[in-house]
């Protein structure tokens, strides 16, 4: 019979545990040849490997970091929501383009923490149905921001700041071996935050400078600090303030802009959906190639409008389906990246960007419209209307050695095949329409209000205008 050693284990904290199993009550059973063996074994392996020094513990169970996990989640998606509500508004071009990117990081950072949170056992229909009227009061303030300078201020450098803080403590707190998965999954979170924030900043910063009274900006951060202290902070847990009063929206709620917002570098035009007709002159002759690639490159600085479109859409279809949201959000980046890639391509052109007008009619006429159909219009006549001629662009840029153009358009060919597969499962939650209603519905109030605007004659039979006008017209 072997000998078997029993060694009991000291307790750090004393105390006993009421009668419940603890360290205390259950003694080690070790067998001495079998500890005496392993030793042997040990000292025949050679390898030094670097020592993993994290240790077990930790603050939360995994229902604490479950509910901990989901007011993240709750507010990575309100987020991108209520940055999608602000798209048309902000008139800067620089921060428009920015806030179009954000969108896709909070998604992003939503889809994380929801496969997180699946993983903790919480059911994805649970998650996707969460709703919290507190965190709903503090967003819609929020985004009752009266300039994009205040919604900048709130939006990053308050609520921005306090997520990034509260990951950041959620990372030292939990325990790094069992709970591994969620400090990586807040870590990559983290990574799109800290560009994120510090551009917000210095954003913020040069408002300051060109003439937006800082004041102003610091009484509605701490408005929005005393807010977000009210309701325990971002995990809910802090000690609860007194909430700031009044509130601006217990006098007015929110509601999204409708009307494109430009910076004033711009000349805009909305009477028209064509470049030569906007400029009363032509640059070069109708059909020839050096028109089309003009005319394709300044269509892709005109995606700002884009931006507008799918952000508007994340916020007009707000919790009705997850991975549409989060699809929506990743288009209104591919579009924030299409209209830096005119406005860089512009540039390469030998333009100045803002010499050449920016066309305003799509997110004129998008922008008070029911998403569905504006959806429809973007997606179903635009996009699909980049298609039809961008590999007859892409081919003759090759022949031609024009390697600017080839490049741009090869990239936005791919991006754009890819909105066009992603919109028909986006447009079925978006609408109960049949294909043929959906777009002949489409077709008429879109003809509506190019009329409206002019870029049509008002004696002109609305069932005329066909998918091609619109596609010329209003584009993507
Ligand atoms: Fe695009
Ligand atoms: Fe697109």
């Amino acid at each position: 019979m072997s000998k078997i050693t029993s060694k009991i284990m000291s307790n750090e904290t004393g105390s006993t545990n009421g009668g419940a199993t603890s360290r205390e009550t259950i003694p080690t059973i070790s067998f001495s040849h079998q500890h005496a063996a392993a030793e042997e074994r040990k000292k025949a392996y050679p390898y030094r490997f670097p020592r993993d020094n994290r240790r077990l513990g930790g603050k939360y169970s995994v229902a604490e970091n479950a509910r901990r996990l989901l007011r993240y989640f709750y507010f990575e998606r309100r987020l991108m929501h209520g940055l999608g509500a602000w798209a048309l508004s902000v008139p800067e071009f620089e921060v428009k383009l920015e806030i179009g990117r954000h969108i896709f990081y909070h998604a992003d950072a939503a889809r994380l923490l929801r496969e997180r949170l699946h993983e903790q056992e919480i059911r994805l229909k649970d998650i996707d149905g969460y709703r919290n009227a507190e965190i709903d009061r503090f967003v819609d303030e929020m985004l009752s921001a009266q300039s994009a300078p205040e919604l900048l201020a709130g939006m990053h450098q308050v609520l921005g700041v306090a997520l990034a803080t509260a990951y950041r403590h959620h990372i030292d707190d939990t325990d790094p071996v069992t709970d591994a998965p969620t400090i990586r999954c807040l870590r990559r979170i983290l990574t799109d935050y800290e560009p994120m924030l510090a551009w917000a900043e210095a954003a913020v910063a040069a408002y300051v400078e060109g003439g937006v009274e800082e004041a102003g900006l610091a009484v509605w951060r701490w408005h929005l600090q005393r807010l977000l202290a009210s309701i325990g902070g971002v995990t809910g847990s802090d000690e609860r303030a007194t909430a700031p009063a009044p509130l601006r929206t217990d006098s007015k709620p929110f509601t999204r802009g409708t009307a494109p917002l430009r910076d004033c570098r711009f000349d805009t035009f909305k009477n028209t959906g064509d470049y030569d007709t906007a400029d009363a002159q032509e640059r070069f002759p109708k059909d020839s190639y050096e028109n089309l690639r003009l005319r394709f490159i300044r269509t892709q600085r005109d995606e700002v409008d884009a931006i507008e479109a799918f952000g508007t859409f994340c916020y007009d279809i707000r919790f009705k389906d997850f991975d549409s949201e989060y699809n929506l959000a990743r288009i209104t980046w591919d579009e924030a990246r299409h209209t830096e890639i005119g406005h860089r391509a512009l540039l390469a052109a030998g333009y100045d960007p803002f010499e050449l007008r920016n066309r305003l009619v799509g997110s004129t006429c998008r922008g008070p419209m029911d998403p569905a159909f504006a959806m429809a219009e973007i997606n179903l006549f635009g996009e699909v209307g980049v298609l039809k001629t961008i590999n007859n662009l892409v081919d003759t840029a090759a022949d031609r050695n024009d390697a600017l153009l080839e490049h741009v358009a090869d990239y936005i060919r791919a991006d754009e095949r890819t909105h066009v597969r992603k919109g028909q499962g986006i447009l079925k939650v978006m609408t109960d329409l049949d294909a043929k209603s959906l777009e002949l519905r489409t077709r008429e109030l879109f003809a509506e209000c190019l009329v409206s605007l002019g870029a049509l004659k008002k004696d002109m039979d609305v069932f005329t205008v066909t998918r091609e006008d619109i596609e010329y017209l209003v584009g993507e």
